[in-house]
């Protein structure tokens, strides 16, 4: 049985993974809009990969006996200077996401909560995988500069990791 206190720190992180995923949605439309369709690609799927990690949050908890409640999600920003103002927005908000990983971390071990803590343990390699990622992207873009020939090969390169689903054509 998960404690109160653990419960509402769960939702509030599928919350927060929600909110994850609505935001590389919105710079997932801004590439398109911009035509870098690789990034547009590389943003979805991590988008949908957000849906997977409240997922996992939300599995925990009905497998515990705990209660789910859903909050409103967060409204997200719609545009971007350019692709590196993107991609430090999303650095800083992974750092984010990690320090509220680790705080629900400390709270199942002040409460003895093995189960939850050893699911958390994913989670923290996660982080670890995530602010890799958009570091190496910001590093890139920032060696890039303002040189298109550079940005459209990264764009190309972004393009290649896979969606995990398939999204219906708007036309
Ligand atoms: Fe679910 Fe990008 O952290």
């Amino acid at each position: 049985m998960l404690s109160k206190k653990i419960e509402a720190a769960i939702n509030g992180q599928i919350n927060w993974e929600l909110y994850s995923s609505y935001l590389y949605l919105s710079m997932s439309a801004d590439a398109a809009a911009k035509n870098l369709t690789g990034m547009a690609s590389w943003l979805m799927s991590q988008s949908q990969e957000e849906v997977t990690h409240a997922m996992k949050l939300y599995n925990h908890v009905i497998e515990r006996g705990g209660t789910i409640s859903l909050a409103p999600i967060g409204a997200v920003k719609a545009s971007w200077k350019n692709p590196l103002e993107a991609f430090k927005d999303a650095l800083e908000h992974e750092k984010g996401v990690t320090d509220k990983i680790n705080k629900i971390v400390d709270m199942a071990i002040a409460e003895k909560d093995h189960a939850t803590h050893n699911m958390l343990h994913w989670f923290v390699d996660e982080q670890v995988e995530e602010e890799a990622n958009a570091t190496a992207i910001v590093e890139k873009l920032k060696l890039i500069g303002d040189n298109p020939g550079p940005l459209y090969m990264l764009d190309k390169e972004l393009g290649g990791r896979p969606l995990l689903f398939t999204i219906p054509k708007g036309d």
